[in-house]
């Protein structure tokens, strides 16, 4: 198949969170099953440009429509992890992506209907006849109408689209009016059974028009899809999905596992894998002396978690748990920033508290490096999420021999097996969980984690190279999405003939 990810973001060159893990992760797993994948992504100016291989300018510029004209887009090319990638620099005097930063600027919509609409051009214009267009997101859901609307009748029309949502909490939601400028049509689209948002008759929702104009659907887990099909879990979409249950289910995202690797990994001080464990212990010597934290205790365990702080991540939780962490004696290492200016203030405030701390430390930044360091060292890994579509810290960490406690919601609950539960069969269990979102409930998890460290060595590092070597790889979703693309190619061609 030859398959076309439109997305908003990649790692490493363009990452915020797991979207960018997994364009990259999914695209990687299905280039290796022999399909032919490319990715068209935008040219941000703060891209890290060092891990772009090959990048150029092509001499063709791509012409696409918005507000009323035509803007030239100049196109570059280039590989990410062996990757063909296009990124579309657009012409357009708002300078829609050279702004320091990918998301949060106050015309997100504009950005990102014009990005849509450029990719479906970029395609149209080069003549490509890709068999899937996948999009992700809101920020590329208006590809799904662009296509049928504008694009399938001007001939782009070999493609079935998919569409992923990562996380029904970003909609995306706008005011009718905005819809037009990117060549859709606001009077045909702003109706309940079509993009209107179910708050108000003025608001339009991308997310429910990828829902209703994409041929498959999926979410990162399936425990999630359940969630959102829910009043409660599918903030104002539930009904919208289930109308459309047939094509919509939930896939397990997989980890890149060669970036993800604790036996190959550059950013550690020593490498490491399931039979030989010394060089864990080495990371973790390195990362207290790195943090300035005590050493004196090599068996006082270090608890890790690396997170945007938003609500969805459990903040307060996460506070409870560096206290909580002092008490019962071990250390806490947090890596996380947040876009939530009052939450951005709050961990400010108790990274100064714990500044010269013995046995804790809040880093308030992203760092790709620091973040392998501390999956490598950390004992226990903590996601304490209220919800939480796939996570990928939980399984990066398994890889890394950390244990994770986190709460029973979403992919967490797909992917984390209580060492205490008796129902569960013993090869499956590999971590702590906890369902109700208080303190009680964390403490709860947390001590028993504590009580199982201290108490048998022996039966710890057993438990070590268990997680290790479980397979978090991208080898059976990508199968999954191999079969749904298939299908839905298959049932194309039928209904043409
Ligand atoms: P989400 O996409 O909701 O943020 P995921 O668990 O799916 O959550 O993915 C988070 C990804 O972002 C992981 O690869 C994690 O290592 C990374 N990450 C999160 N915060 C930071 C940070 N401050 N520095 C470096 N990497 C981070
Ligand atoms: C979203 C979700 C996260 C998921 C990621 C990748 O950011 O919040 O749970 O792992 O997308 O699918």
């Amino acid at each position: 198949l030859y398959v076309v990810h439109i997305a908003a973001e990649m790692a490493p060159v363009a990452k915020v969170g797991g979207l960018g893990d997994v364009v990259a992760g999914l695209g990687k797993a299905l280039q290796r099953r022999g399909h032919l994948v490319e990715i068209i992504l935008p040219k941000y100016d703060c891209m890290q440009y060092d891990r772009v291989r090959d990048l150029r300018a092509l001499d063709t510029v791509v012409e696409s429509y918005f507000d009323g004209k035509l803007y030239k887009n100049k196109i570059w090319v280039g590989t990410v992890e062996g990757l063909p990638v296009h990124f579309i620099e657009p012409q357009h005097p708002s300078k829609f992506f050279w702004r320091g930063q990918f998301y949060g600027e106050q015309d997100d919509f504009k950005r990102f209907s014009y990005f849509s609409r450029a990719a479906l051009e970029l395609l149209l214009q080069s003549g490509k006849k890709p068999d899937i267009i996948h999009c992700h997101d809101w920020q590329t859901a208006f590809v799904a109408p662009l296509y049928w609307d504008v694009y399938a009748p001007k001939g782009l029309d070999s493609a079935r689209i998919c569409f992923t949502c990562h996380n029904f909490e970003y909609q995306g939601t706008s005011s009718a009016s905005e819809l037009g400028s990117c060549g859709l049509d606001v009077h045909q689209l702003n109706r309940p059974d079509r993009m209107q948002d179910h708050s108000s008759g003025d608001r339009v929702n991308p997310v429910k028009g990828a829902i209703i104009f994409s041929n498959i659907v999926t979410t990162v887990s399936p425990t999630y899809a359940q969630e959102v099909r829910t009043p409660e879990g599918g903030k104002g979409l539930h009904s919208t999905l289930n109308s459309h249950s047939k094509k919509f289910i939930g896939i397990l995202n997989g980890i890149d596992t060669d970036s993800w690797n604790p036996a190959t990994d550059p950013f550690l001080k020593a490498q490491f894998n399931a039979k030989d464990l010394q060089g864990k212990e080495e990371n973790k010597y390195a990362l207290r002396k790195q943090l300035g934290l005590s050493s004196a205790e090599s068996r006082r365990p270090l608890v890790g978690c690396i997170t945007r702080l938003v609500p969805q991540k459990g903040v307060h939780l996460i506070r409870h748990a560096i206290y909580r962490t002092l008490e019962l004696g071990g250390q806490f290492v947090l890596l996380g920033s947040s876009p939530v200016p009052h939450i951005q203030r709050e961990f400010e405030g108790i990274e100064q508290q714990f500044k010269t701390h013995d046995h804790v430390r809040l880093l308030l930044k992203y760092d790709e490096a620091l973040s392998h360091s501390i999956y490598a060292a950390s004992d226990l890994f903590i996601i304490p999420s209220i919800f939480e579509p796939c996570g990928l810290t939980q399984m990066i960490a398994m890889r890394y021999g950390s244990i994770p406690i986190a709460r029973k919601t979403g992919g967490l609950n797909d992917s984390v097996f209580d060492i205490d539960d008796d129902t569960i069969p013993t090869q499956f269990q590999n971590g702590f969980t906890f369902q109700t979102a208080d303190e009680q409930g964390l403490n709860y998890a947390l001590e028993r984690a504590f009580n199982h460290y201290k108490k048998d060595e022996e039966k710890w590092t057993r438990l070590k190279e268990k997680v290790m070597s479980i397979d978090f790889s991208w080898a059976s979703s990508a199968t999954q999405y191999e079969e749904l693309y298939t299908r839905s190619v298959a049932r194309a061609r039928a209904s043409a003939n």
